[in-house]
C-alpha cells in the first residue's frame, strides 16, 4: 500500500514526497514554501488558504485531484461560518491533509512576503514583511510542579511554536499578560517587533494590528493607515502643518527658533498635536482604535525631521548645515508624544544630507534609481529642490535653492494650487491671444460655458503649473526672448502687451466681476521663474558634472509640483535637462510611498539605509561652478546646452544673439 504522495507547490515549483496524513501547511513549511500562518494551524486566521489543481500534470508526472485532500473539517466549516465561504474551492492548508498526489497553488494573498499592487506606483508592488508581526500561541498553564512565571512560559511557547528567541517584555506586557492568558483560556495573540520586543498581548485570536506611514511636509502632513498583515491601505488623509503659523517656509521657521527661545518646542508641540489629531481622524474613519496602531513610519525634510523629534534645527540654518543625525531612527512612539498603542514603535528613514532629508530617502526607496541601468534624475521641488542623479553604479545628491516661485509665491498673481487658480495656458502664435483653464473646471476660457462654470469662484490667481505654462508659451510665441525680456514692440500687435514702468507685461486675464482678479505676467514674474529654474538646472548640472555625464535618460518629478506640471513645458523653460519626453514623468507622492514601503517591509529599511550611506553628497553652496551654471541656466531653455530631444516635439524659437548674461549671486533660501 502507498503511504507517500508527491506534492508540487506552485508558483514556486517546490516539490517533495510526504507521508499520507501530513497537513498541507506542514508540507509547505518543510519545503520552505511561502505559506502564511498567524494562528499556527488553529483554523482561526485563514491566512493559510490554498487551492488544489485538478487534472493531469505531465510536466510533474502526476494527477492532482481535490479528493486527494482529506474531507473538509469541522474547523473549516466553523471558519466559513464566521468569515464567509471560501472562494474558488479553497481549503485551509493547516486543516487539509495529503491523501494522494497533489499540485497545490498558493494564492498571492496567502504568501508571507505577499505583494500589494499599488496602481499609482511605477514600482508596482510593495512586499509585505512588516517589522511587527502577530503570533497565536497556547501557553502552558502553571502548576505546583512548574512554578515558573507566566512571562517565561509565554516566551517558551513563542520559541517552541514559532522559533522566536531573544524576546524582551517590559512592565506594560507583564501587567497585561496574566489577565490576557486567563481570559483567553491560555491562548493569546502576541505582537512581536523585529527587535524581539513584545509589544502587545491579547486574549485568544487577534486578527489585525495597524501601522501608519506619515509624510511630514512643510505645508501638509499626509498619513496612510495600513493593515500590517495584509498590507492594504485602509485610509489616507492629510492635514495642514500647523507650523505654518511660525513661518511659511523652512528657513523662516529656523529663523523663528533663532529669534524666539523655546520656539523649537512650540513647533514640535504643534506638529505632534496635528499628527495625533490626524491619527485619531483616520482611525475613526476606518473603524479601528488608535491603540491598535503598533508602528509608525516617517519621512520628512531635515528641518521637519528635527522638529518632529524635538531637536533644535538652528544648525540647519547655516553652513555647514549639520544634522543632529543622518541615520535612520528606531524609537518608541510614546517618547515622541504620539498617542497610539503605548508600546508602538516609530521608524524614521535616514536623511541624506543637511538639505536632503528623509523625504528624499523615501523618493529613492520608491523610485529605486540604484537598480536602474538608465541614468535617472529624481527631482522633488519645494522651496528647495532636492535632486538625486545616478543609476546602479553610483548615486549623487544635492539640494538647490529654488525659492517658492514654483509654488506661486513671489509671483504677482501667484497662489497655491486651489480652485480658481489658472493651471493651463495656451497663447495663439498669430494673434497672441491667450486661453486658459482653472482648477476645478473642465472648460477653457474661450469655451462658451466658461463664465457660467466659474461664476461662483472666478479666477483667483495663477498656480505653479500655470506660471510654468504661461511663461513657456510667452517664450514660444516670442512675447519674451531667450533672456526673458518682454518684447514691448509687440504692443502694436496686441494690446495685452502693456508698458508698466520701464518694462512690459502681458495681460493674461482681466477681472470681470468682484472676486475675479486681473492676472498680469510682469517682467519681474518672468525673472522670478528664471531665478528658480536656473537654480534647479544648476544643481542638476553640478550632479551631471560629478558623474561626468552629458545626458540623462530618465527623469522623475516627485511631489505635488511634479504631479501637476506638464513636463514638456518644464523642459521648454529649461527646468530640467533635455531628455526623451517619453522618459519624463511624475513620481506622484514618492516620499509618502517610500514611507509606506518602509512601514510594510523591514527589508526595505535595510535597503534604504544601505543606499543612503552610498549616496555622494554635493553641497551647492561651496561648489565653484554653481554660479557659472546658474548664470547660463537663466536663459530659456538654456544659454549653451542644446535640447535635441525636445526639438523633435516642439519647434523652439530660433536662438537669437542674446545679450551677455549678467552675473547674479544666488543666496541659499
Ligand atoms: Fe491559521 Fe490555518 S494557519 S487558519
Amino acid at each position: 500500500m502507498i503511504d507517500q504522495a508527491m506534492v508540487v507547490f506552485t508558483p514556486s515549483g517546490k516539490r517533495g514526497s510526504f507521508a499520507l496524513g501530513t497537513s498541507v501547511l506542514q508540507a509547505a513549511r518543510e519545503l520552505g514554501v511561502d505559506l502564511d500562518s498567524v494562528c499556527g494551524g488553529r483554523g482561526l486566521c485563514g491566512r493559510c488558504q490554498v487551492q488544489c489543481a485538478n487534472g493531469e500534470f505531465s510536466k510533474h508526472n502526476i494527477v492532482s485531484r481535490p479528493d486527494h485532500l482529506s474531507d473538509a473539517t469541522r474547523v473549516e466549516a466553523r471558519y466559513q461560518r464566521i468569515n464567509g465561504a471560501f472562494v474558488d474551492g479553497r481549503r485551509l492548508g493547516c486543516q487539509a491533509t495529503i491523501q494522494g498526489n497533489l499540485v497545490i497553488d498558493i494564492p498571492p494573498d496567502s504568501q508571507v512576503h505577499r505583494q500589494v499592487i499599488r496602481k499609482d506606483l511605477d514600482r508596482a508592488d510593495i512586499t509585505v514583511n512588516p517589522a511587527v508581526k502577530l503570533y497565536v500561541v497556547d501557553v502552558q498553564q502553571p502548576d505546583m510542579h512548574d512554578p515558573s512565571g507566566d512571562l517565561r512560559r509565554l516566551k517558551q511557547a513563542l520559541t517552541i511554536e514559532w522559533g522566536l528567541t531573544q524576546l524582551n517584555a517590559g512592565l506594560f506586557i507583564v501587567r497585561e499578560l496574566q489577565q490576557a492568558l486567563r481570559k483567553g483560556d491560555w491562548q493569546v495573540t502576541v505582537a512581536v517587533h523585529e527587535t524581539g520586543d513584545i509589544l502587545g498581548v491579547w486574549p485568544g485570536f487577534k486578527e489585525a494590528v495597524y501601522g501608519m506611514a506619515i509624510d511630514v511636509g512643510s505645508t501638509t502632513i499626509a498619513a496612510h493607515l495600513c493593515d500590517l498583515s495584509s498590507g492594504q491601505v485602509l485610509a489616507s488623509n492629510g492635514a495642514m502643518n500647523p507650523q505654518i503659523r511660525f513661518g511659511e517656509d523652512l528657513m523662516s521657521r529656523v529663523s523663528y527658533v533663532m529669534m524666539n527661545p523655546g520656539g523649537d518646542a512650540e513647533m514640535t508641540d504643534a506638529v505632534i498635536g496635528a499628527i495625533n489629531d490626524l491619527l485619531r481622524a483616520v482611525s475613526t474613519v476606518s473603524g479601528i482604535l488608535p491603540e491598535d496602531i503598533l508602528e509608525l513610519c516617517f519621512v520628512a525634510n531635515p528641518v521637519m525631521h528635527h522638529l518632529l523629534l524635538g531637536i533644535n534645527p538652528v544648525e540647519l540654518g547655516g553652513a555647514p548645515f549639520a544634522l543632529a543625525t543622518d541615520e535612520s531612527m528606531q524609537l518608541n512612539a510614546d517618547e515622541m508624544g504620539i498617542r497610539v498603542h503605548p508600546l508602538a514603535k516609530a521608524y524614521l528613514l535616514p536623511c541624506v544630507a543637511g538639505h536632503v532629508g528623509a523625504d528624499t530617502s523615501g523618493v529613492v526607496l520608491s523610485e529605486s534609481p540604484q537598480t536602474q541601468d538608465a541614468m535617472t534624475l529624481l527631482v522633488d521641488v519645494g522651496t528647495n529642490a532636492e535632486i538625486v542623479l545616478g543609476n546602479r553604479h553610483r548615486l549623487v545628491a544635492c539640494s538647490s535653492p529654488t525659492g517658492p516661485a514654483f509654488e506661486g509665491a513671489q509671483i504677482s498673481g501667484g497662489q497655491r494650487a486651489a480652485p480658481g487658480a489658472i493651471e493651463r495656458v495656451r497663447i495663439d502664435p498669430e494673434t497672441l491671444e491667450p486661453r486658459f483653464s482653472v482648477i476645478g473646471s473642465d472648460t477653457w476660457s474661450d469655451d462658451q460655458g466658461f463664465a457660467s462654470d466659474n461664476a461662483s469662484v472666478g479666477v483667483t490667481g495663477i498656480c505653479g503649473s500655470g506660471i510654468i505654462e504661461v511663461v513657456a508659451e510667452m517664450f514660444l510665441t516670442g512675447i519674451i526672448d531667450a533672456d526673458g525680456v518682454v518684447n514691448g514692440e509687440l504692443a502694436s500687435r496686441n494690446p495685452r502687451i502693456q508698458a508698466t514702468d520701464r518694462t512690459f507685461s502681458y495681460l493674461l486675464h482681466e477681472s470681470r466681476q468682484p472676486g475675479d482678479v486681473t492676472i498680469r505676467i510682469t517682467q519681474n514674474d518672468v525673472r522670478q521663474i528664471q531665478l528658480a529654474k536656473a537654480a534647479l538646472y544648476a544643481g542638476i548640472r553640478l550632479l551631471m558634472d560629478r558623474l561626468g555625464v552629458e545626458k540623462v535618460e530618465r527623469i522623475r518629478l516627485a511631489g505635488a509640483f511634479g504631479s501637476h506640471i506638464d513636463v514638456k513645458y518644464a523642459m521648454i523653460l529649461g527646468l530640467i535637462p533635455d531628455c526623451d519626453l517619453a522618459q519624463v514623468g511624475s513620481a506622484g507622492n514618492a516620499a509618502g510611498t517610500g514611507a509606506l514601503m518602509a512601514l510594510l517591509d523591514q527589508d526595505a529599511r535595510r535597503e534604504i539605509e544601505q543606499v543612503v550611506r552610498s549616496i555622494e553628497k554635493v553641497e551647492t553652496a561651496v561648489e565653484a561652478d554653481f554660479q557659472q551654471h546658474f548664470v547660463e541656466a537663466m536663459a530659456f531653455p538654456h544659454k549653451t546646452a542644446s535640447f535635441p530631444e525636445l526639438g523633435k516635439v516642439v519647434p523652439l524659437p530660433e536662438a537669437r544673439a542674446s545679450r551677455p548674461a549678467r552675473r547674479r549671486r544666488v543666496r541659499r533660501a
